[in-house]
């Protein structure tokens, strides 16, 4: 009886799948995870070794969290009791809906979601009502404040991985205001796109901008994500539901460092947007291909019927990108991450060869 108890419990997980990570292919040119190699190795080898210094790994990182939260809340312009962090933004995704979502608690989001959140919900039971994207890569405010009504929690990716789309932020707003639940909205890829919301946190008490150092600072290893919340959510998130120690003293101690040079991170921000607009209207100019426009690191593009060969012959020149087949009507999806310029040459050389 107890072993049936424990069969049926592992074969539901194993039914569910889990969230597919992209191929480890070595020595690749990298453009599959919307990782950032703008920063430069230089910013990673000065924070480790200052975090080097400032480390004892012998101890617990006890008051450690409390100080980059401090740095964080310099970095933000927004007070303390109102930030919280955890181990990588998935982590922090995760704890919310592990807390507050249950199989009666219906998440609104869009179609496609960010994928690990979306296998997060089927992993908890938890119900969506999911938007579709329209044929343009758009989605209809109104769809999402008819729906709203039905729903208990709003997860928004802004900008939308994989499409690249963000609402305008009269939209959002619009939503935000209509919404009485709890409304999560994933900025990851926030510092690529036209505004954030953390400010307005202090507005809305049922708000929590959920950020990462992954993409923005090229710090994905690092696996330090944060959020911004009315106070009493962040209270409650970081006495109670976070671990004691969810961070490494490496991890919290590089975090405070690479917060000290913002400078470089809005750097490699600036040269991955105009990186963007180059590969957005390079690809533009084949009629192969449906290109959609991107407030993110990446670009997603229909290559149609030829997309597995589009991937097949990238993949051949040491390329990867991130092959997602079917999106609404759209058959033959691929996102391809915004690299250094030299990468993005390669791979746009290499679509030229393709289609030649
Ligand atoms: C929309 C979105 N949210 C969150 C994450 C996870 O970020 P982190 O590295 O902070 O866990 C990703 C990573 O790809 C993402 O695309």
């Amino acid at each position: 009886m107890k072993k049936n108890w424990l069969d049926e419990k592992i074969k539901r997980f194993s039914s569910i799948g889990g969230y597919v990570k992209p191929e480890l292919i070595s020595d690749s040119i990298k453009l599959d995870s919307n990782e950032n190699y703008v920063i430069s190795k230089q910013l990673q080898n000065d924070i480790i070794n200052t975090a080097k210094k400032n480390s004892d790994v012998r101890e617990y990182p006890l008051g450690g969290v409390e100080q980059l939260i401090e740095s964080l809340s310099k970095f933000l312009k927004v007070p303390s009791n109102m930030i919280g962090v955890g181990n990588g933004s998935d982590q922090i995704l995760d704890l919310i809906l592990s807390n507050f979502a249950s199989k009666s608690t219906k998440v609104l989001t869009s179609n496609p979601t960010f994928g690990f959140f979306e296998e997060r919900c089927k992993l908890y039971s938890i119900p969506m009502i999911r938007i579709p994207f329209s044929d343009d890569m758009k989605l209809d405010l109104n769809q999402f404040l008819k729906e709203s009504k039905k729903a208990d929690i709003l997860y928004l990716d802004s900008p939308n991985n994989p499409t690249g789309f963000q609402f305008t932020k009269t939209d959002i707003l619009k939503l935000v205001k209509s919404f009485d639940g709890l409304i999560i909205i994933d900025e990851a890829y926030g510092e690529f796109s036209d505004y954030s919301l953390s400010k307005l946190v202090k507005n809305y008490p049922n708000l929590v901008v959920v950020r990462t150092v992954s993409k923005s600072f090229g710090l994905a290893g690092l696996r330090l994500g944060y959020f911004v919340a009315n106070k009493d959510f962040a209270d409650a998130f970081m006495k109670v539901i976070q671990y004691p120690y969810p961070l490494s003293t490496i991890t919290i101690q590089s975090g405070i460092s690479a917060l000290e040079k913002p400078e470089i991170m809005l750097d490699s921000v600036n040269v991955i947007k105009s990186e963007r607009k180059r590969i957005i209207e390079t690809l533009k100019k084949y009629d192969a291909f449906d290109v959609f426009d991107s407030k993110a690191n990446f670009v997603l593009f229909d290559a149609h019927g030829s997309y597995k060969r589009v991937f097949t012959a990238l993949s051949e020149q040491g390329i990867s990108i991130r092959k997602l087949g079917k999106i609404g009507n759209h058959e033959g999806c691929l996102r391809v991450s915004i690299g250094t310029k030299e990468m993005n040459s390669k791979f746009l050389l290499a679509i030229r060869d393709f289609l030649g």
